[in-house]
């Protein structure tokens, strides 16, 4: 069997990205780009996996902390040849190695197999056709129509700046030859740089068979240089992200005006509106429609929930044919069960609402468990700090809790009891009664208000 070694070439500085922050950890749909060709890498099961790795690697080895990788260092950026010979002790004496970059994250795993399988015994080098090839490194072929050479742009004559065939810098290799080909490489180039692409002219004059496989669309091959490189391949991901929820049967109000940073798990007949954001794994029952400008972090929905505008949920679960929103905020624990309606300007953190429940505005539940059928009132507060210490409040099934009403946890709200508004509740209230913590109402007979001297 063959094993498969893949190299990620990720030492380069990323200047033009004026940025602290290493230029592979910039995030395309809220993962790292380094993260990404990791994740597809291993779709490829390589034996090995070594990423090479240069400025900022502290930072780049503390955020991609996977135990199966394994770290090369470049201290200096001497060229991509120079790279991949830091990463070849790590390599096994036979086999392939892959070569990819870790500012290219979106490069499909179906490209990568197809590029491996041609390598076949020999060397394959991913290509494209470009109108503008400028910056690439040129494909050069022989009359025979068979790869001789990769041409950087910057050491090319006049006639090979017009080739538009290029090197998209992905290649597979067989390791058995690779010592002794990168040994070979020098920087007698217009760069200085050890280039890794000459190994294509050592390989031919080793009659070692040189194949080549082109990708299925450019933006598979594209780099990130700078942040409007960033950008548009950001969208290019949404748009394939939107495409592929379109024909799963998603109604999107527009897949131009969605943003993905994770996954989404649906059912049938879910319907999205324009302006939301979805983050981590958000899983939408069937039915569930989320309204325009939502933001939702792993959150699970049940069946025929329904989400209005402007509404933000993270780490969250809601049962089904709820009503949330609009301008909720459902914070991490907050767990609904069914038919459950939370309404405006209502906030609940770490909470479980029974069946039927209703939060319907101008509220904050936290630290709370909310039996069935209750009613919570306009503006009333679970008072759940003291500074130092959270504290429990517990409602009982079928509470009708006043509007206004302040809870002072730890406190408990027993099944049927009814809580006047305005009351501020600091001890149980007793089961099926009417609790009233307010001061009496009195009328002053006869008091006149203070009127100012004319
Ligand atoms: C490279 C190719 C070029 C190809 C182009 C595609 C070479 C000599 N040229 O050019 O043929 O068309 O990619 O985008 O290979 N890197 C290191 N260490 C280094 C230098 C680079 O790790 O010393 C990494 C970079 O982080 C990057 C990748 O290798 O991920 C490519 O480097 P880059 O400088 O962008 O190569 P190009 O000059 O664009
Ligand atoms: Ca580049």
């Amino acid at each position: 069997m063959d094993s498969l070694n893949i190299v990620i070439l990720a030492a380069g500085k990323g200047k033009r990205m004026y940025s602290s922050m290493p230029k592979v950890l910039h995030p395309v749909g809220g993962e790292p780009m380094l993260a990404r060709v990791i994740r597809t890498a291993r779709g490829l099961s390589p034996s090995r996996l070594v990423v090479v790795y240069g400025h900022g690697g502290d930072q780049v080895r503390e955020r991609i902390a996977d135990s199966d990788i394994i770290w090369a260092e470049q201290a200096e950026q001497l060229g991509t040849g120079h790279a991949l010979k830091m990463a070849l002790p790590y390599l096994s004496a036979d086999g392939k190695t892959l070569v990819l970059y870790g500012d290219v994250p979106l490069t499909k795993m179906s490209t990568l197999q197809r590029l491996v399988e041609a390598a076949g015994e020999g060397m394959a080098v991913l290509t494209d056709v470009l109108d503008d090839a400028s910056g690439y490194g040129r494909m050069v072929r022989g009359a025979d129509g068979k790869l001789q050479a990769i041409v950087e742009h910057k050491d090319c004559t006049p006639e090979q700046l017009a080739i538009r065939e290029i090197n998209t810098g992905m290649m597979a290799l067989p390791n058995a030859r690779l010592a002794g080909w990168l040994a070979a490489l020098n920087n007698g180039n217009a760069q200085s740089e050890y280039y890794l692409t000459d190994v294509l002219e050592l390989a031919v004059k080793d009659g070692v068979t040189v194949e080549s496989t082109s990708v299925d669309a450019s933006w598979e091959a594209a780099g990130v240089n700078n942040k409007l490189q960033l950008a548009e391949l950001e969208r290019i991901l949404q748009a394939n992200q939107a495409r592929t929820l379109l024909e799963a049967g998603v109604t999107l109000a527009d897949p131009a005006r969605i943003d993905i940073r994770g996954e989404i798990q649906h059912g049938m007949d879910v319907s999205i509106d324009v302006g939301c954001v979805f983050e981590g794994l958000v899983e939408l029952g069937d039915n569930v429609e989320v309204g325009a400008h939502c933001v939702l972090k792993n959150v699970k929905i049940g069946a025929g929930s329904k989400i209005a505008p402007f509404s933000h949920l993270e780490d969250a679960v809601v049962g089904g044919a709820c009503k949330i929103g609009p301008y909720a905020r459902l914070r991490p624990g907050a767990e609904l069960a069914g038919h459950v309606h939370i309404g405006n300007f209502v906030e609940v953190k770490k909470s479980k609402i029974g069946d039927g429940s209703k939060v319907n505005h101008l509220t904050y539940v936290g630290d709370a468990e909310i039996g069935r059928k209750v009613n919570i009132g306009a503006g009333s507060v679970t008072c759940n700090y003291d500074g130092v210490n959270k504290f429990k409040t517990v409602i009982g099934d079928n509470v009708f809790v006043g509007s206004g009403t302040l809870m002072v946890a730890p406190v408990t709200l027993e099944r049927d009891s009814t809580i006047g508004a305005g009351s501020v509740v600091s001890k149980n209230a007793p089961a099926g009664e009417l609790t009233v913590a307010r001061a009496r109402q009195v009328t002053v007979p006869g008091w006149k208000r203070p009127e100012k001297k004319s």
